[in-house]
């Protein structure tokens, strides 16, 4: 009667009404907060990089030869920033955009995306080349040198092209034998070739610099020429991101938009924060999942700011620290850190004891077929991590000498840690490590 006062027909009321029933419907066959969580997930690569638009562009000028004229060069181009700057995702973008336009042009192209820490030798870093561009290279017995050879003359026969990213490359010239990085930095100079069918790609956190220092002085030459620098994501920078990618995983109209703002503020280099992506994202995912969890309580209907508060004020800065350290870990830390998980799961306590963990750690090694490392070496990991930050120690009593026996994740949230530590597992027993 209210309406029909105000003017309104009643064919308006009953399409108004339909469409509430239709909005009603809507929320009760889809409820929840994520659409699609995975698109939060650290690993996760976006089809649009905001504020990588320049980077992308020096990128293809770089390896423009590649598609213009195959084989006349071979690009080498260190991508250099801090983490979560986004250095891997433009590389990975890169490579399927190249490819593409390759294949459109009659070019037969191949990306390939090693992890370096991940290998202990040039060798193996060739290996795992070879394994991504699906050549048929023998594998056993070679030295490098032969190896690649006998790769380059594959890549010949198959009329393959390349372009090869070096990704963690800090763990090659902080870990690696003097000839393998050279190997690895000025490939063409040992291999001398017409035709170069592999072009690389280095990436690295450290200073232009500091991973001169790591080399000899031809060396650190050739990776200054040309370079792309990444550099931590200012506040406005890390809204657009976010915004961007909640649209991707959320549904329309769930996270409150000052959530954005808050976060950006928080992680912003310009407001004092370190500019890490993955960090702002990983804010989001938390707030998301406390927001879902209350949402089925009935306790909240959206993603709020103060979920944000909550997870970056509580606790989170360990499940962070995880993230930021899943590409430099091996796969032993990282059964360690899921066998600490699982520990503090299974106990439900705060702490759990450095043996509980390692008989959790040897269960995971013989599921997976592994050689479980020894107890000293399991200690050196556990001390590692502490080291960085990513776990907690104490030692069992006071005054007690020895080491610390006892070890914790702080108060990060276990399922996501076990999601994500689950995920990058996975993806290391995919590349066979
Ligand atoms: N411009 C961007 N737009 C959307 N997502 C981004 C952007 N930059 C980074 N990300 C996301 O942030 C996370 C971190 O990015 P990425 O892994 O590329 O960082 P990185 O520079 O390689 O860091 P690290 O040095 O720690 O390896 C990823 O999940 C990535 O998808
Ligand atoms: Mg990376």
């Amino acid at each position: 009667m209210f309406l029909f006062n105000l003017g309104v027909s009643i064919r308006a009321v009953n399409e108004s009404m339909f469409n509430l029933r239709e909005i009603a419907e809507s929320i009760i066959r889809k409820p929840g907060v994520f659409l699609d969580e995975t698109k939060l997930y650290p690993e996760y690569v976006p089809d649009v990089l905001p504020h990588r638009e320049e980077q992308f562009k020096q990128l293809t000028k770089m390896f423009k030869h590649v598609i213009i004229s195959p084989g006349s060069s071979s690009a080498r181009v260190v991508l250099y920033g801090s983490l979560g700057t986004g250095k891997t995702a433009t590389a990975i973008s890169f490579g399927k955009v190249i490819t593409r336009l390759a294949s459109e042009k009659g070019v037969k192209l191949r990306y390939a995306h090693v992890n370096c820490a991940s290998s202990k030798s040039a060798l193996s870093v060739l290996r795992e080349i070879k394994n991504q561009l699906g050549l048929s290279v023998p594998d056993r017995g070679l030295g490098f040198p032969e190896f690649a050879q006998a790769l380059l003359k594959e890549m010949d026969m198959e009329d393959l092209y390349a372009v090869v990213t070096l990704d963690e490359f800090d763990s090659v010239l902080l870990n690696f034998k003097t000839e393998d990085k050279y190997s690895l930095v000025r490939f063409y100079d040992i291999f001398h070739s017409e035709v170069m069918r592999l072009n690389f790609i280095y990436i690295s956190r450290m200073r232009l610099n500091d991973i001169i220092r790591t080399l000899d002085e031809i060396s650190g030459s050739y990776m200054m020429r040309n370079t792309i620098v990444f550099n931590p994501y200012k506040s406005k920078e890390l809204y657009d991101i976010l915004k961007y990618r909640a649209e991707e995983a959320f549904y329309p109209g769930v996270v409150d938009s000052e959530v954005f703002e808050y976060i950006s503020n928080l992680v912003g280099y310009d407001a004092g924060g370190d500019g890490n992506a993955r960090k702002a994202l990983a804010i989001l995912y938390a707030a998301g999942k406390l927001a879902e969890k209350e949402i089925e309580e009935g306790r909240a209907s959206r993603v709020l700011v103060e979920h944000v508060r909550a997870v970056s004020a509580s606790e989170d800065l360990s499940l962070i620290h995880v993230l930021d350290s899943l590409n430099y870990l091996n796969i032993h830390q990282l059964l360690l850190l899921k066998s600490i998980a699982l520990g503090l799961k299974e106990t439900g306590s705060n702490y759990v004891s450095i043996g509980y963990v390692e008989d959790v750690y040897k269960r995971l090694c013989s599921s997976l077929g592994l050689e479980p490392r020894k107890h000293t070496q399991i200690y050196y990991y556990v001390s590692e991590l502490a080291s960085r930050g990513i776990v907690m120690t104490k030692k069992t009593l006071k005054g007690r000498r020895g080491r610390s026996s006892y070890v914790s994740f702080g108060a990060a949230p276990l399922d996501s840690l076990l999601n994500v530590l689950e995920k990058a597992i996975a993806m290391r027993r995919e590349v066979g490590e």
